[in-house]
């Protein structure tokens, strides 16, 4: 898994590839949920696979050092006691972030020996004993609300002795006791910047979080950092992929409409606009807050775009300067005049952030003037505090952690 990070050029950092070599991360997932069902199923049909087990061995081995995410947790279940076999029914609330997406940040935070480690929402604990690797024993601190999970977390990290903490306790408010901290990673998408995670932030110290909308189809990753004299400079960027969010936040999700979409892709009408790429991020994450409440179907073969809500639709093509649109919403003349103003915009990729130190309005902008694109960041209400609800039927659980 390692050579594999690093001939793909996505590791690059010698102290972080030290770390993988050294964490055993076998330990930390002691057993794993392979999905048997297709996306859509309700129930859904599970296997569980325990480490510990001759017959289950081989397949975990090669899962645990796949870079894939490990699922891990159905509904908040207690960890102890599993029973290793085919199970149905549940979601899963907890799982390891896929590596690339671990490697991505722990490497965007520039992590050193010394430095003092937040990582909330720790789940299995990986990134958290990655990155006391690297700080060194007793400078890294995890916070995981599920109680199971913390308890979990810190049994197996307890026997690796890289003297990680982890507390159970809710993300959104950080973990005062050991603050000010050097670097704060979020494993966990919000959908602004919780107040109390800047305010525990050192002077040069950074943190990233993924933000997340209704959509998780275009995350962005907020990446802040609290300047010498104790100012915040904070920029959002999209990403391919980025972390889950709290529990209990409800996702929108194109799978319910799959079947329909099929059969009726809607009414061919001409667009000026040739299908996004995939990689124009800049354009995407704007369309998250821009254009809101679309969410992509990954799996069709043309881009589907979906506004659950609405009941509506968009599918690109067929051939080029067509799209057939359903519905009462016209998703696909949104993305066009979103697409008319990103390009006035000068096309932006990084997005600056207003960042009030303590509660206010956090909002984001491409730059000034006229043209620019701006919006503000919705607030933290509509997610129930330390909740740990299943997710709703119909959720994307066939999307790994760390995947779009
Ligand atoms: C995907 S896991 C993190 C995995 C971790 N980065 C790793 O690779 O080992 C996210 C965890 O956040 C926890 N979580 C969700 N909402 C939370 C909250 N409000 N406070 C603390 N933990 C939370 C979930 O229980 C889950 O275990």
């Amino acid at each position: 898994m390692v050579e594999h990070l690093v001939a793909d050029g996505e590791l690059t950092d010698p102290r972080l590839r030290a770390a993988l070599l050294r964490v055993p991360r076998e330990v930390l997932l002691p057993h794993a949920y392979v999905r048997v069902s297709g996306p859509g199923a309700d129930p859904i049909d599970w296997r569980l696979l325990d480490g510990s087990h001759p017959d289950d061995r081989a397949e975990w081995l090669d899962l645990v050092h796949s870079g894939d995410s490990v699922l891990l947790q159905r509904n908040g279940e207690p960890l102890s006691g599993l029973g290793r076999g085919p199970v149905t029914g549940g979601h899963m609330t907890s799982m390891s972030t896929c590596t690339p997406a671990t490697v991505e940040a722990l490497q965007r935070l520039g992590l050193e020996p010394g430095q003092r480690f937040l990582d909330l929402g720790t789940g299995p604990g990986i990134t958290l004993a990655l990155a006391a690797a690297v700080t060194g024993p007793g400078h890294a601190t995890g916070v995981e609300a599920d109680p199971h999970m913390s308890a979990f977390a810190r049994r197996n990290l307890g026997r690796l002795d890289l003297g990680a903490e982890v507390v159970e306790g809710d993300a959104l408010d950080g973990h005062a006791t050991g603050a000010p901290y050097d670097r704060i990673h979020s494993g966990i998408g919000v959908s602004c910047l919780p107040p109390a995670w800047p305010a525990q932030l050192a002077p040069g110290g950074r943190l990233l979080t993924t933000l997340t909308t209704r959509t998780p189809s275009w995350p962005g990753q907020l990446s802040v950092t609290r300047t010498p004299k104790g100012g915040l400079r904070a920029l959002l960027q999209g990403r391919p992929r980025g972390c889950r969010p709290l529990l209990g936040y409800r996702w929108l999700t194109a799978v319910d409409h799959r079947d329909r979409v099929r059969a009726d892709p809607g009414r061919p009408r001409p667009t000026r606009l040739a299908p996004p790429a995939d990689d124009a991020h800049g354009f995407w994450v704007a369309a998250a807050y821009l254009a809101p409440g679309l969410v992509r179907d990954f799996q069709a073969g043309a881009m589907t775009i979906v506004a659950p809500r609405e009941d509506s639709w968009a599918v690109a093509g067929p051939g080029a300067g067509t799209v057939r649109v359903h519905g009462p919403r016209d998703v696909w003349a949104e993305l066009e005049d979103l697409h008319d103003r990103w390009d006035r915009a000068g096309r932006p990729d990084t997005y600056h952030v207003e960042m009030p130190d303590g509660d206010g309005p956090q909002h984001v902008t491409s730059g000034t003037g006229r043209k620019a694109l701006a919006w503000t960041l919705p607030p933290h209400a509509a997610v129930p505090r330390r909740s740990s609800s299943p997710a709703r039927r119909g959720s994307p659980d066939s999307l790994q952690e760390g995947t779009p």
